[in-house]
């Protein structure tokens, strides 16, 4: 989807065509199925709000919230009326790109306002959870970034506090706005795949995670992401995303966790791991490997659900036919060729020979370009589906309609999240404890 000014017809475009595209590809009734959340985002719905403006808030102005600016201006039924922040570097950044926003720098003030109709969090972890919990207390609409908090418990405190609240919550998983993931996820659920056999998702950079700190004393408050009183490290930064599209595709939840973190390269004084790996069980001995380095950056970020029939690489938009009757001649000429010379290299005994790589033939799952991150970039990019969720929370915002699922889905990655991080920290199995199932979750 193409950005664009769009003042003039005072309609998202953005958040029309993204719906279009996904109706014209599938009926109705099988894109309710695999995407609930967009029930409250419908082409009517977009209609019937007219020329009706969400006045957020913004509550936290780094690098995402400035980000989020950048995308608000480009929605028509938005309109940001304050900033908050407590760095005033940030809040003053912030502010340049709208002037026009009343600014503070206490959260509980700028809660008080009642001009205000929802708020949009991007503080780091350690304050989701008590942000949220009071702007729902004070009857705001909340979009939150992911993860859902820093704690098991701050989960379960959110997630019930939703249960008791009519007000719209939101957490910024945008895979489950993202045309490809769903155009995806339809295809896997309509059993393109096959039986979901396992699931692979991993992450890797090359970059330490930090940022520059112009006095030393600001080093934990700027490189939050390093420190456990604020960040859960590679797991709630990185794996929250990719574990909720496991969940979504296997429609179940995992029940035994066990993995191994590390600090391999980045000793520079921080307490995350930079290198984790984490097996998760599904009930029925189905898995999640996941691993995530941020030290070699060679194979990127992918999200594979692996089918026996197939593989769909979530991440690219590109599926992968085990049994592939699509293959051009010279693919399966230069295949055969390579097999028979494999098959005559005496290595190891007699039955042994390398199993490589087969070269599969990639299906788009949509059509058009796909844009995909090449790993370097922490604020997420363009038509990530970050746009659209901020699009569906603002109209939430003025038609009070709660998004199906979006926070059941967030309460589940971010718990299997900190669950991982708990296996890895007392080195054990752990089985998924019951204080922390919720109704939603299938085991
Ligand atoms: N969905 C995504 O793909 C995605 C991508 C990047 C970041 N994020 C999330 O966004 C959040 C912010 O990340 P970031 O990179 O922008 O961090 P950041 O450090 O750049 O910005 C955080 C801001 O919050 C401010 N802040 C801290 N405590 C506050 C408080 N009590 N009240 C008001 N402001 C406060 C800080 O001063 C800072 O300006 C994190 O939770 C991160 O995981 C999500």
């Amino acid at each position: 989807m193409k950005r664009e000014r769009q003042e003039e017809s005072g309609v998202d475009l953005n958040l029309r065509r993204f719906i279009k595209n996904l109706g014209y590809i599938a009926g109705g009734a099988a894109l309710a199925a695999t995407v609930p959340w967009l029930s409250a985002c419908t082409p009517e719905k977009l209609q019937e709000i007219g020329r009706r403006r969400a006045r957020v808030a913004l509550i936290g102005t780094g690098s995402r919230g400035q980000y989020h600016i950048h995308n608000l201006k480009l929605i028509p039924h938005a309109q940001i009326v304050a900033l908050c922040d407590t760095y005033a570097p940030n809040l003053e950044a912030a502010h340049a790109l709208c002037p026009e926003a009343r600014v503070c720098t206490d959260y509980r003030r700028l809660l008080e306002d009642k001009e205000i109709d929802g708020v949009i969090i991007s503080t780091p972890l350690n304050m989701h959870a008590p942000i949220t919990l009071d702007a729902l207390a004070a009857g705001k609409h909340v979009f939150c970034e992911k993860a859902m908090a820093l704690t098991l418990d701050e989960c379960k405190a959110v997630y019930e506090a939703y249960q008791r609240t009519d007000r719209a919550l939101y957490f910024c998983m945008q895979r489950m706005y993202d045309e490809k993931y769903i155009r995806g996820m339809q295809l896997i659920h309509s059993g393109l795949i096959g039986e979901v056999v396992g699931m692979r998702c991993h992450w890797f950079r090359n970059a330490d995670w930090r940022r520059p700190v112009p006095s030393p004393e600001l080093e934990r408050t700027i490189n939050w992401r390093l420190y456990r009183e604020f960040s859960g490290g590679l797991m709630t930064e990185l794996a929250c995303h990719q574990l909720e599209v496991c969940n979504w595709a296997a429609k179940k939840m995992p029940q035994t966790i066990v993995g191994m973190g590390d600090i391999v390269y980045w000793r520079d004084g921080r307490e995350v791991w930079d290198s984790v790996n984490v097996t998760y069980r599904y009930s029925d001995g189905r898995k999640i490997a996941y691993e995530s380095l941020i030290s070699n950056k060679y194979n990127g970020m992918e999200d594979q659900i692996l089918g026996n029939l197939g593989t769909m690489d979530m991440t690219r938009g590109l599926y992968y036919l085990e049994e592939d009757r699509s293959q051009s001649g010279v693919r399966q000429l230069i295949g055969q060729v390579r097999d028979r010379v494999f098959a005559s290299i005496p290595a190891a005994g007699p039955s042994w020979r390398p199993e490589l790589r087969s070269e599969y033939m990639p299906h788009p799952v949509i059509e058009g370009a796909v844009h995909v991150n090449g790993g370097q970039n922490m604020i997420g990019v363009d038509e990530d589906g970050s746009d659209v969720i901020l699009s569906a929370f603002c109209q939430s915002c003025i038609t009070g309609e709660k998004a199906e699922n979006v926070v059941e889905e967030a309460y589940c990655s971010t718990v299997l999240c900190l669950l991982g991080n708990r296996a890895m920290e007392e080195r054990r199995f752990i089985e998924f404890p019951d204080e922390y199932k919720i109704p939603y979750m299938k085991f």
